[in-house]
């Protein structure tokens, strides 16, 4: 089930991306610390939504975006799934979510990835295309319309 998440699940965002990110962070030496996590996070709730994913009621994903451009364009800020429920069709689930929410008001959802996450294969495979290079990270966007 998806529903949208309030800033009282902060805490429990900033352990997925414990979990699911600072792993792959770790390997490329890079990412946030804790602080600068939790700080980002505060600031897609104040700035856009953030929707969880629940398995008998425990938080087991979570995607944040904003709205930029009158609502024309959609950031995916974070998308995050627990390692063990990987590879099950959540992340897609999520990221349709959003796509139904707001293809009749956005046209472009994009997002920014490092270049070496694997995730880089999920976005491509659900359409997503590179269209700039950014040091370590590509830009990757999906035209809905
Ligand atoms: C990236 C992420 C959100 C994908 O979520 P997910 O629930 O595992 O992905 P799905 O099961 O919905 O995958 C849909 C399709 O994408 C592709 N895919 C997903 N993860 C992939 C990976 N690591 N490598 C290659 N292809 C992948 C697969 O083709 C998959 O279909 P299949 O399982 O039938 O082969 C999840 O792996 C994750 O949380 N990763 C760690 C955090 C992260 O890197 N987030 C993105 C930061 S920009």
């Amino acid at each position: 089930m998806i529903k949208k998440l309030s800033r009282k699940y902060l805490g429990e965002i900033v352990v997925l991306h414990q979990e699911a990110i600072y792993p792959i962070w770790d390997k490329l030496n890079c990412g946030l610390s804790n602080k600068e996590v939790k700080d980002f996070v505060l600031d897609v709730f104040l700035n856009g939504d953030v929707y969880g994913f629940f398995i008998n009621n425990n938080l087991v994903a979570t995607i944040g975006f904003e709205l930029f451009n009158h609502g024309n364009k959609c950031e995916i800020s974070f998308i995050l799934v627990k390692k063990e429920f990987q590879r099950k069709g959540i992340g897609k689930q999520l990221i349709d979510y959003v796509k139904e929410k707001f293809h009749k008001k956005s046209n472009i959802i994009f997002l920014e990835v490092l270049k070496e996450n694997p995730a880089v294969n999920f976005y491509k495979k659900l359409g997503f295309n590179i269209i700039q290079e950014k040091n370590n990270k590509y830009l990757m966007e999906k035209r809905l319309k």
